[in-house]
């Protein structure tokens, strides 16, 4: 049948011809072909578009320790009359450098009325009704005596819950003060006001408000709503934390483990990359403060069963920015903190990182395998640097596979240097990277048919299909969900070469965004999946344990007629596991042949993904615009017909055993 290509919407995409001859896949579940590790479909994690803090972490309270460039950014003083001084921030330089600076409150009834100091949240705080809400602040009452009054406001201004809290008089040392009280309405754009009583000077630091329904109930935990949205996915590994965070601007700022475990109080707060990355989406309220930090995230991985999969600094700050790297013999302390984070997961208690993390609430191992040294590092620079990690650490721990960087391309000279390189170094795993337009999707669905079928295996490590002529949520559109379906039917036929994959980046919020297109759409109360989430999220939980060759006269189903298909077994199940990308526009037939089986289950589950527009997207206002549908279907006679409607992902599960 002849392609040809249409234009809609200037959205070039494949079509087939008018006629609709039945066509017919041979599934052969009696000939696997391949093992499909458990760790397969996976999640990207990085603190971009206020993923973690704003997103993910809780937090209520944006520079709770008044770490921020700006001592007061994201807080507004209110005083009548005004007094010079009354809010005055201090800094402990030396003493305290992980968190230098504290808030001197001085409350003077004489010279003032009321003084107050207000939060304006992450974009306002997201408030639910009926909810608990958890205040807590460090404090040192200098003198006199001053009470607090603990506000919730709505967006005019209304008070919503509050509570009245007693710093004791005399209290000397950095002491934690709490109090909870419940919402009485729903908010989406929040605040919280501090008022000040009495008289007297109060020193004030780590200003902080979490909801009860945290993930799990952890106090200063994370968005539950947002867990839950991974933990359904059932992702085989969770890559954290990044992406180009873990390089930095500069190696100042690169990210480093060490700085997010202990105290909370005791992480010290860097600026965030994406704050000035892109000055068109220029996010100057933009910090980590790392309340979610590795303790949390290996917690995260054992909670919804996901295989922690961390990266590392390589001695190399973005090639992007300052370029920055470290001299050869000076690296280390780097290749140290990768054996130490190793101590910190997997680690007895009588190890110093062991320790610490038993401390933490976690006594048994987090059984850490594998590793990623470097985000998006390129050139013989990393490779050299590359190479003296490996020996370090597979010399101490060879049960512990590495994963290597080529760079920032899927193709080009920049790639094939590294790509070589490392293959000849035996390196564990190759992270790729593509993020390309729909065309690139469809075209490189073959991309892996041909790679070498031993030595390094590929990590489909950060990839998303960038619609054009769209911009921040819009780019999440069905177009691009569909691409992404097609090629992965790719990556899972050949999954003895790709053993791990994941979409990037993964969360983003409506109002603080940097980088689109994102697999969730946030804002302080509601999750969005967009639709290339469902498409992720129907691999994952679709998994299979073997590939099995579906062929279409002979040949993979790899875009004739713009079909693409995957087929695979679920040995525990008995059940084959057929996956189906029509990315025409029109309905097609496939007469489907199972060979080698002589019966199975007439009703087979039949999930569609589907929407008749490819600029289809899943919003605020429509979240299920583009979502999976289950329904059973009959399989009649010895080749069943199956109907694909124009543009829909299908996913079968059909009973043979
Ligand atoms: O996913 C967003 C960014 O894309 C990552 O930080 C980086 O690795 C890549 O360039």
């Amino acid at each position: 049948m002849k392609l040809k290509k249409l234009l809609i919407s200037g959205l070039i995409f494949l079509s087939i011809g008018a006629s609709a001859q039945v066509k017919q896949l041979t599934i052969k579940p009696h000939q696997p072909l391949a093992q499909i590790s458990p760790t397969m479909w996976g999640v990207f994690f990085e603190d971009i578009n206020m993923g973690a803090d704003g997103g993910i972490y809780a937090e209520l309270v944006k520079n709770r320790s008044f770490e921020f460039f700006k001592p007061l950014m994201g807080w507004k003083l209110h005083q009548e009359p005004f007094s010079e001084g009354s809010v005055l921030i201090q800094n402990r330089g030396e003493a305290h450098t992980n968190n230098p600076r504290y808030a001197r409150v001085t409350v003077d009834k004489r010279k003032q009325g009321q003084l107050t100091l207000t939060n304006e949240g992450f974009r306002g705080m997201g408030i639910k009704k009926d909810l608990r809400y958890d205040f807590s602040m460090l404090y040192k009452m200098i003198s006199g005596k001053v009470e607090l009054l603990v506000e919730l406001l709505d967006q005019k201004g209304g008070v919503i819950g509050s509570t009245k809290l007693s710093p004791v008089a005399g209290q000397q040392q950095w002491t934690k003060l709490e109090g909870a009280f419940k919402s009485a309405a729903r908010e989406e754009k929040g605040a919280l006001r501090l008022g000040f009583e009495g008289e007297g000077i109060i020193d004030i630091d780590m200003v902080s408000l979490f909801p009860e329904d945290t993930w799990k109930k952890r106090p200063g935990g994370m968005r539950a709503d947002m867990v839950q949205m991974l933990a359904d996915m059932k992702p085989g590994f969770v890559r954290f934390p990044g992406g180009c965070i873990v390089e930095g601007f500069d190696l100042a700022q690169r990210y480093q483990w060490k700085k997010t475990v202990g105290p909370v109080e005791e992480r010290q707060l860097i600026i965030n990359r994406w704050n000035y990355e892109f000055p068109h989406r220029s996010t100057p309220d933009y910090f980590q403060t790392f309340g979610l930090g590795f303790f949390e995230y290996f917690q995260l991985c054992d909670d919804i069963g996901a295989e922690p999969l961390p990266i590392l600094n390589c001695g190399m700050a973005c090639q992007f920015n300052s370029g920055e790297v470290v001299p050869l013999d000076q690296l280390q302390p780097y290749i140290d903190d990768a054996l130490d984070l190793i101590e910190f997961a997997n680690g007895n208690a009588s190890t110093k990182w062991g320790k610490l993390r038993a401390e933490m609430g976690h006594p048994q191992p987090f059984h850490l395998k594998m590793l990623g040294v470097g985000n998006e590092n390129w050139g013989p620079q990393y490779l050299e640097r590359f190479k003296i990690f490996q020996k370090a650490l597979k010399e101490k721990h060879p049960e512990i596979k590495l994963i290597a960087s080529s760079g920032t391309d899927p193709q080009g000279a920049k790639f094939d240097f590294l790509n070589k390189g490392l293959r000849a170094a035996h390196v564990d795993f190759i992270d790729e990277h593509y993020y390309r337009p729909p065309q690139f999707f469809f075209e490189q669905v073959k991309r892996y048919d041909n790679y070498p079928r031993n030595g390094s295996k590929v990590f489909a490590g950060e990839y998303a299909s960038h619609t054009q002529g769209t911009s921040g949520a819009t780019r999440n559109n069905w177009l691009a969900a569909l691409s992404e379906a097609a090629f992965l039917t790719g990556l899972e036929r050949n999954a003895d070469v790709v053993q791990m994959a994941s979409y990037a980046p993964l969360f983003a919020h409506y109002d603080g965004w940097q980088w689109a297109p994102d697999l969730i759409w946030v804002d302080n109360l509601n999750v969005v999946g967009s639709p290339s989430y469902y498409v992720q999220k129907l691999y994952a939980t679709n998994r299979g344990t073997e590939t099995v060759p579906a062929l279409l006269n002979g040949a993979v189903l790899a875009g004739q007629d713009s079909l693409y298909a995957t087929a695979a077994i679920d040995a525990a199940s008995g059940e084959i596991i057929l996956k189906i990308v029509n990315a025409s526009p029109e309905q097609q037939k496939m007469e489907l042949e199972i060979e080698g089986i002589r019966k199975w289950e007439p009703v087979a589950a039949h999930t569609i993904l589907t929407s008749e527009n490819l600029t289809t997207v899943n919003s605020l206002k429509d979240p299920a615009a583009v979502q999976p549908k289950t329904a059973s279907i009959r399989l009649a006679g010895k080749k069943p017909t199956l109907l694909l409607k124009g543009y829909s992902f299908n996913v079968y599960r059909i009973k043979y055993r």
